[in-house]
């Protein structure tokens, strides 16, 4: 098995967790925009990116006029939902920064029907990214207790999709698009955010052995990046001497 190298922090609570963050974003997106004239972003539902989405929209100097943001996943329900991803984002980000419209890029949700919503938002990626995958500069993912990320869920059919760019994950009986696990493996950068003790052991088992679980099979072609808070940290074998 290839040791997929990547990059741990932990910081000591959620805030200072959140600040780093925007501060990466700050340094990521001007390398972007410098280099490639945009800076593109998937982003993950979840209380953990919904702090740092609250700190960005604090945040000055991001330069959003060549921002491009995107869903890593979203609940199949309409963008006024209480559960709606897009709603989170609206209202923890969107409504306090000046960003071009159409650079505002979420699933459609209201077709009727989640495999052809899933396949819309996938025609419309691939128009933005002319390639064989979407190159993401950052996809920002979570962890829920379970291992899933995006709407990858352990044992579900989704987290197998390999030929699509989206398709549609199943939280019991509810549908989610999700970015399938190659449409986030070709990002650039993948930024994990999680906290919590009660991912505390879960990530233990993550970090510590052989990938079977969703979250251990996001090995990006660019930089893996863990970001975690003390309290999700709390059961990681780590040695460190201060
Ligand atoms: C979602 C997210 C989901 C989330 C994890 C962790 O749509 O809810 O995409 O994958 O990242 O469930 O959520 P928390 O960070 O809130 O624990």
């Amino acid at each position: 098995m290839t040791v997929q190298a990547f990059q741990l922090e932990i910081h000591a609570t959620p805030e200072d967790l959140v600040a780093q963050g925007a501060l990466l974003w700050h340094h990521w997106s001007t390398l972007a925009i410098a280099e490639r004239g945009r800076f593109t972003v998937a982003l993950a539902g979840g209380s953990t990116p919904k702090l740092l989405y609250r700190t960005l929209a604090q945040t000055s100097g991001l330069d959003w006029q060549h921002t491009w943001l995107f869903w890593g996943d979203e609940r199949y329900v309409p963008a006024d939902h209480l559960d709606s991803n897009y709603r989170m984002v609206k209202e923890s980000l969107l409504d306090a920064i000046s960003i071009p419209p159409e650079q505002i890029v979420a699933p459609p949700t209201t077709g009727g029907d989640p495999v052809q919503d899933a396949q819309r938002y996938q025609q419309t990626l691939q128009q933005i990214f002319p390639s064989d995958w979407p190159s993401f500069d950052l996809a920002i993912l979570g962890m829920g207790e379970d291992g899933h990320t995006a709407s990858l869920f352990p044992g579900t059919p989704a987290l197998e999709v390999e030929d699509q760019w989206v398709t549609v994950g199943q939280k019991e009986d509810q549908p989610r698009l999700t970015l399938t696990r190659p449409a986030l493996n070709a990002s650039r950068q993948v930024l994990f955010l999680i906290t919590g003790s009660s991912k505390a052991a879960r990530l233990k088992e993550v970090l510590t052995t052989e990938p079977h679980l969703p979250v251990q099979r996001i090995r990006p072609q660019g930089h893996l990046l863990w970001f975690l808070d003390a309290a999700a940290a709390a059961e990681l074998p780590l040695h460190i001497t201060l």
